[in-house]
């Protein structure tokens, strides 16, 4: 073993540590400028792009908390890891691997090409096409019993039942028009495994969750505490699977330009274009950031310094 990474492994992440790392974090990024809100869904367009928000949830159920941490916000392509986490547990991860797919695509989130270019499976249930086959392949009689199980999950994941924001459920809704021809293209390759219209509209609402920032580093929290909610201290799903998802993470969570993330930090993240970004440390702690400004792939240029500098100062790169 690479002594550096034991001697990591082993040091301690104090609460002081912590506290001075995200407030550090917040002050040293306040300012920061560049990106821009995702335009391409109306109402991603008008969120205040100041907003700026810092939450770290240990294993141990401790969260930490700075700036409008309680400002809800759609949940967008996180929603992604945590819809996967259902399909995982009713179908198991080899049949995600074998029906779904897990390997990068190294194209944008929406790519029409990937799905092109690797027919026989849906790429990665972390991009757009295989994120809609995931949420086809969750079990349920009808779509109204797999709302109920979905909202269920989310709920225990974020220890709170969490709202639809129904003006972001519109404005995706009536914008959703490319995502359901990727739905389509899959279904005609035999990747789709429920009804295409619903699975694609299950899709668009739970990308319209709201979340605060404290939700998210709760949600990330289960995922470092073996699939326990580290504050409720509730199983939501099974241990073997958290290394499962957090490998579609460290392959895709930023699309294609997550080499870049996990060359700089070296643990696996998600990001969402509502200006939501998570960072999960097995065994350890989650960071969840929110700020709206987004780079060209569509991640929180805030969000992606903010956790990169917790990750750094805390001697949490897992790599
Ligand atoms: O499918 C979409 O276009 C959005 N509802 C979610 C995409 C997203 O968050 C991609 N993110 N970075």
């Amino acid at each position: 073993v690479n002594s550096t990474l034991a001697q990591k492994s082993k040091s301690p992440v104090t609460e002081a540590a912590i506290r001075s790392a995200v407030n550090e974090a917040y002050e040293k990024y306040k300012s920061a400028p560049g990106g821009a809100n995702a335009s391409y869904i109306p109402f991603l367009a008008d969120v205040d792009p100041k907003l700026y928000g810092i939450a770290v949830c240990t294993a141990d159920g401790k969260v930490y908390e700075v700036g409008d941490t309680k400002y809800e916000f759609g949940i967008e392509s996180i929603s992604k890891v945590f819809v996967l986490a259902l399909a995982m547990e009713d179908r198991g991860p080899e049949a995600i691997q074998d029906s779904i797919g897990v390997n990068a695509t190294g194209m944008p989130f929406n790519s029409v090409l990937a799905v092109e270019l690797e027919p026989a499976r849906a790429v990665n249930p972390l991009v757009n096409a295989g994120a809609m086959a995931t949420n086809s392949f969750v079990k349920a009689p009808n779509s109204a019993a797999k709302w109920t199980r979905i909202d269920d999950i989310f709920a225990k994941f974020a220890g709170r039942r969490l709202p639809v924001i129904d003006k972001l459920y519109a404005s995706e809704t009536a914008t959703n028009q490319h995502n359901r021809a990727i739905a389509w293209l899959l279904y005609s390759y035999g990747r789709f495994y429920d009804n295409v219209d619903e699975s694609v509209d299950l899709y668009t609402k739970a990308c319209s969750y709201g979340t605060n920032t404290r939700d998210l580093a709760v949600m990330a929290g289960t995922l470092a505490n073996n699939g326990i909610n580290p504050v409720t201290k509730e199983r939501v799903i099974k241990a073997d699977h958290c290394p499962k998802i957090l490998a579609t993470m460290i392959t895709e969570g930023l699309y294609d330009s997550t080499g870049d993330w996990v060359y700089h930090t070296g643990v696996p993240g998600k990001s969402g274009v509502g200006g939501g970004i998570i960072a999960v440390i097995p065994g350890k702690l989650a960071i969840a950031v929110f700020a709206p400004p987004l780079d060209k792939a569509g991640n929180s240029v805030k969000g992606q310094l903010a956790a990169k500098y917790i990750v750094d100062k805390l001697g949490l790169n897992l790599l």
